[in-house]
């Protein structure tokens, strides 16, 4: 893929800069329109946050003591944020696909040691470096196409130092390239070797050395588990949020995806920020993330990748009102794709999200999953001023047309960026 091409500035003032005669997709709720348009509008930074957003022809225009650029009519939209990522793994499991597409299941595989279990085993014999080598390239690719900032989970490493390894590595990420990342601790991911038939003893590892120590370090915001028949039970999940709330950390989980165990309701009991796949979801799963403002983050890659016939109900969580987000789950055996602009054009098409609600589920509702929606998500006055500055005629398009990167620029903490991959 192309550098990002960068729109010439009249004056480069990384302080303070002005974008004019731009179709802003705000996102802003408060604008009650699609997209919360502004069309022919200016953006404005200062240092790293939104300072003013104004109406076409404002004398303010006129009087900017900044740089100032003008888009020409680009659309702007504000940075995109793909809430759930295993990106920092080893090895491939691309010979497992192969054994999927000639017909044996995902949940077998795992049962005989493969699926998860064999990047465990790649994974925990990188160096941090190797580890950091290994996923940069997929988060250029995500940087690339407009993503400002990204989840990351552990839970390839499955020991005390392995999944410490991990999230080092995440934090290493966010030093070498411009995007923010949201670390979380994703332990209980599946039942390592050493503790088949002994999950409970597992359950006791996370809790009572791997939550402690990583909030003590700050490697990680949230704790995830993976709630399900060939994962971890209910019960032990509950466990498993009880200490991470005990310890500030925030909950968050893999839910419903395969079965139905509950594990939704169990996350909105525990304030949590996401649910998360939620195929198999039911009515009172619904109704308990609704009441709990938990968000629902559809994952459309992992729905593709294994062939799933049950698609979550969009249709319910709509009604109710729970906020909706998409986002790649990259990983590499359920959703081996580095590219959040896919994401969105499969929620469409495979899970009838209107394009508008794509983008929103990217930018806004993604934020939210993350607990930064005062912060993230929306163009509005006081908020972080990461945005992307788009060659398209249509925000749609953004989601539309795949294999070309109509992406011009991507302003990160106030600053543009050209974005290589
Ligand atoms: O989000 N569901 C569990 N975890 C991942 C799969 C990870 C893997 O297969 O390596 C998911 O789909
Ligand atoms: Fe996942």
């Amino acid at each position: 893929m192309e550098p990002a091409r960068s729109l010439p500035h009249t004056n480069d003032l990384a302080t303070q800069h002005l974008w004019v005669n731009a179709k802003l997709a705000t996102f802003d709720s408060s604008i009650n329109i699609p997209y919360g348009l502004r069309d022919g509008w200016a953006i404005a930074t200062r240092g790293d946050s939104i300072a003013v957003i104004l109406p076409p022809d404002s004398p303010e225009v006129r009087s900017f003591p900044g740089g100032i650029t003008d888009v020409g009519g680009r659309w702007i939209t504000p940075g995109l944020i793909d809430c759930h990522t295993h990106l920092v793994y080893g090895g491939s499991r691309a010979a497992e696909w192969e054994m999927r597409l000639s017909g044996v299941p995902y949940a077998e595989i795992a049962r005989q040691g493969g699926g998860i279990l064999s990047t465990v085993r790649a994974t925990r014999a990188m160096s941090e470096e190797e580890l950091v080598s290994a996923a940069l390239p997929r988060l250029r690719a995500l940087a690339a196409e407009g993503v400002t900032c990204v989840e990351i989970k552990s839970g390839y490493g499955l020991t005390v130092l392995d999944e410490l390894k991990m999230l080092r590595v995440a934090r290493r990420l966010s030093e070498l390239l411009a995007i923010e990342i949201s670390p979380t601790l994703l332990a209980a991911h599946a039942v390592p070797p050493e503790f088949v038939g002994r999950a409970d003893d597992y359950v006791g590892l996370i809790v009572e050395e791997m939550i402690p120590l990583v909030a003590r370090e700050r490697l990680a915001e949230a704790v995830d588990v993976f709630c399900e028949t060939i994962a971890f039970s209910p019960a032990q999940c509950d466990r498993i949020f009880a200490a991470a709330r005990a310890h500030g950390l925030a909950v968050k989980g893999h839910v419903e995806q395969l079965t139905n165990q509950h594990g939704a309701e169990l996350v909105a009991h525990h304030g949590g920020w996401s649910c998360d796949h939620i195929e198999y979801l039911d009515g009172a799963g619904v109704r308990a993330m609704a009441k709990a403002g938990t968000v629902a983050v559809l994952l459309p890659g992992a729905f593709y990748f294994l062939r799933e016939k049950q698609k979550p109900p969009v249709v319910q969580l709509r009604a109710a009102g729970v906020p909706i987000a998409v986002a790649s789950d990259l990983n590499p055996g359920t959703s081996p794709l580095a590219s959040i602009r896919l994401a969105m054009n499969m929620a469409c098409i495979l899970f009838g999200f209107t394009p508008e609600e794509a983008l929103a589920g990217a930018t806004r509702e993604a934020a939210r999953a993350l607990g930064r929606g005062d912060r993230l998500g929306t163009l509005a006055v006081g908020k972080q001023a990461d945005f992307l500055i788009w060659d398209v005629t249509h925000a749609a398009e953004i989601v539309c047309q795949l294999g070309v990167n109509p992406l011009v620029e991507r302003v990160f903490r106030g600053r543009g960026v050209c974005v290589q991959s």
